[in-house]
This record gives structure tokens, C-alpha cells and sequence, in this order.
């Protein structure tokens, strides 16, 4: 007989709806991922560094000289200088950030504050580590923080919360004003951070990306964690990194040397010439995909879903109450994928408990523009 220790884990809905979208031949629009391919130079230069000999564990912390690239970053995008040495950790993937992250920090018995609609794995990892997470449902119309829900979940056991954004699904940016507020409201608890900032450089229409690791009070207390998978259209090289204060990087490393002990050698080497080399990639990678949201939304205006422009990540909500108000967002997806041919996720999977009127499902737009094009046609006459 098996105790399971995450009973209530099946196989995700990524994986369904990907596995769907395959056997009914649609267009995949579910799972978040690019269907075209990282920069030329940084698969070059991987072949290279693995052609080169550079397949031995690196050390436990990550390749310093991708660490300074990511310090190096850090500079440019947000005017604050972190330690690339006691400060920033490299790892297989942001999910393993998070995972270790909250392992680190997290006891049996601790609560940890989840904002539904929140991105799967924060759930289990901090089951994982003995603790209960206590869902706070963001805003209805925009996603945003209810402060006075968040105080009211408050409690002596609250250990931690974990922020998103640019969040997934919703694609919501949480403000600066909102971090402040949230500073002021945990000041005097005991109450650590982690910062899933992985859609950090996927924000549209000039506003900005309000990291934690600008914040100097909150950073204090933060694990802020970001993917170079997003960033570089290699989400299959599954290499992200935790910035964190370095009490709290120590603590981190503790975990992350047993769980992995290394992120991928030749992954880091690659990523380091590249970033290098071209610092510009993430200054364009906000003109890039605002340019397939925009194409995507346009095309979609005839169509009788109804939207609102993401501001963040590579996801777009879209309300199907006109069209089969009838069925719930999993039987929509299903039905999409099987009839219709583009496959989507349902947003209430994301939620402890799905709001019952919602219609939403999301569509990722990370695609090449004969892909958008084509789905774009099929969901303009359901
Ligand atoms: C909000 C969020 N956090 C973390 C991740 C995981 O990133 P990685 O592939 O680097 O583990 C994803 C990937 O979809 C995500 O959407």
C-alpha cells in the first residue's frame, strides 16, 4: 500500500490538453511554449561548448560567469546591483527555484498566502515540505491583489507568500504601488517571499515590470526566481536562477545542492556567451511580443470571444460567454481542441475554487505568425 504524499496529483492539464491537441491534430495553443526556436547564436553556441569539452559538473552554484551575466542583467534592467557570488543561484528550471526555495524556509505546520489563479506547482512543493497553502483569489475583472483579502488571510502561521507576475494566466503586472502596500502590510511578520518573476521581460505597452529585486525592503525578505527558458525561447533547456539575499541564498543552496547539486554544464556556458554577446535580446523581447499579441488580438476582433490586451506573459484570457455559455471552461477547451481544432487551457484549473459564472480559457501566443494566423481563422467561426 503507497501513502501517496500528494494525493490529489493527477497528471497536469498541460499535459492533457497537449496530448489532446496531438491526437486530434489541433493547433496547440494550451501549453506555454514557443513553436519556434531560441536564437541561432545560443543553440551555436551550445553545440560548441559541448563539441569543446564542457560536459563536467559545474560548481554547485552555477557557472560563475553566467551568474554575473544574470548580475550584469539585473543592473540594467532594474538600476540595483546584487552579488553574482552569495546572491544568485542558477538552476535546472524556475519550477526547481521555487520548489527549493520554499523547502528551504518552509515547516511542518507553516502557512503559505497562493493568489488564485496561481500556476501549478506552488500547491505540491509546499505540501511537500509539510505546510498548508491558504488560496486568496485576486480580483474578478483584473487579477489585481484584494489587500483586504490578503490581510484577512493573514495569520501567525503565515510564513510565506508567493507573487506572480507578469502572472499566468491572467497576464496581470503587479504595480509598484502594489508592493509598496504589500511592504507595509507585512513589515512586522515573519513572513518570507518568493517572486515568480519568469515573464519579467514579456511586458506591453511601456509599462513596466515592477521586480522585487527593486524593492529593497521586500528584497530583504524575497526568493525572487526567473527562467532563462522564457526569456530565450528555450523553455526545453528547463535553466532558471533564484536571486535571494545571501542568508537566504545559503539556505536555498542547502536544498538545491541535494535536489540537483548542478543546473546542465553546456546549458550555462552557452547562455553565458550569449547574453554576453547580446545584452540587446531582452530589450526587444517587449516589441517582439507585443507585436503577436497585437497580431493575434486583431485577428481575433471578428471572433465571438471577447478580451482585454494582456499587459504581461505570453498568454491571452478570452471570455466564450457568447458562445457556449453552457459548458464549463474544461468541457470548452475539450470541445475547442476536438471540433475546432485549437487547443487552450481552462482557467479554473489554476483555482482552489473556480469562480462558477467565469467563461475564460487561455490561448498562448508564443507562436510563429502562420500559427496565429491559421488559429486565429478556426476560432473566428466557432
Ligand atoms: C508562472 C510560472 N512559473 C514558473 C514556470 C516554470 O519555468 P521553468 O520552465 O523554467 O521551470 C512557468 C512555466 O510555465 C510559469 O508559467
Amino acid at each position: 500500500m503507497i501513502t501517496s504524499k500528494l494525493p490529489n496529483v493527477g497528471i497536469t492539464i498541460f499535459t492533457q490538453m497537449s496530448q489532446l491537441a496531438a491526437s486530434s491534430g489541433a493547433l496547440n495553443l494550451s501549453q506555454g511554449f514557443p513553436d519556434f526556436d531560441g536564437p541561432q547564436a545560443l543553440r551555436d553556441a551550445l553545440g560548441w561548448h559541448v563539441a569543446n569539452g564542457h560536459n563536467q559538473y559545474c560548481p554547485m552554484t552555477g557557472l560563475p560567469a553566467l551568474r554575473q551575466q544574470v548580475a550584469a542583467k539585473i543592473a540594467r534592467s532594474y538600476g540595483v546591483s546584487v552579488d553574482a557570488e552569495d546572491e544568485v543561484t542558477i538552476t535546472p528550471g524556475a519550477t526547481q527555484a521555487i520548489f527549493c526555495a520554499i523547502q528551504a524556509v518552509i515547516h511542518s505546520g507553516d502557512e503559505v498566502i497562493v493568489f488564485d489563479p496561481a500556476y501549478d506547482s506552488y500547491e505540491p512543493s509546499v505540501a511537500l515540505a509539510g505546510g498548508r497553502c491558504v488560496h486568496v483569489q485576486l480580483a474578478a475583472n483584473d487579477f489585481a491583489i484584494d489587500f483586504q483579502a490578503l490581510k484577512d488571510a493573514l495569520s501567525p502561521r503565515t510564513r510565506m507568500i508567493i507573487l506572480n507576475s507578469p502572472h499566468n494566466p491572467s497576464g496581470a503586472l503587479i504595480s509598484r504601488a502594489e508592493l509598496e502596500q504589500l511592504a507595509e502590510l507585512i513589515r512586522d511578520r515573519d513572513i518570507y517571499l518568493v517572486s515568480d518573476e519568469v515573464y519579467e521581460h514579456l511586458v506591453y505597452d511601456g509599462v513596466p515590470h515592477a521586480s522585487v529585486l527593486a524593492h529593497q525592503e521586500l528584497y530583504q525578505r524575497a526568493f525572487v526566481v526567473s527562467s532563462f527558458g522564457k526569456t530565450y525561447h528555450v523553455t526545453g533547456w528547463k535553466t532558471g536562477y533564484v536571486v535571494a539575499p545571501p542568508a537566504l541564498t545559503a539556505e536555498l543552496r542547502k536544498v538545491h545542492q541535494y535536489v540537483s547539486f548542478c543546473g546542465v554544464t553546456p546549458l550555462q556556458y552557452a547562455l553565458a556567451d550569449y547574453m554576453a554577446a547580446h545584452p540587446e535580446h531582452v530589450e526587444q523581447l517587449p516589441a517582439f511580443y507585443q507585436g503577436k499579441r497585437d497580431l493575434f488580438c486583431d485577428l481575433l476582433l471578428p471572433s465571438r470571444f471577447s478580451f482585454t490586451r494582456v499587459t504581461g506573459t505570453y498568454f491571452q484570457l478570452v471570455d466564450y460567454s457568447q458562445i457556449r455559455p453552457d459548458l464549463n471552461d474544461v468541457d470548452m477547451a475539450v470541445w475547442m481542441t476536438r471540433e475546432h481544432g485549437v487547443a487552450a487551457i481552462p482557467v479554473s484549473v489554476f483555482y482552489q475554487n473556480p469562480p462558477q459564472e467565469q467563461r475564460l480559457v487561455r490561448l498562448c501566443f508564443a507562436k510563429r505568425e502562420e500559427t496565429l494566423r491559421e488559429a486565429a481563422e478556426k476560432l473566428c467561426v466557432i
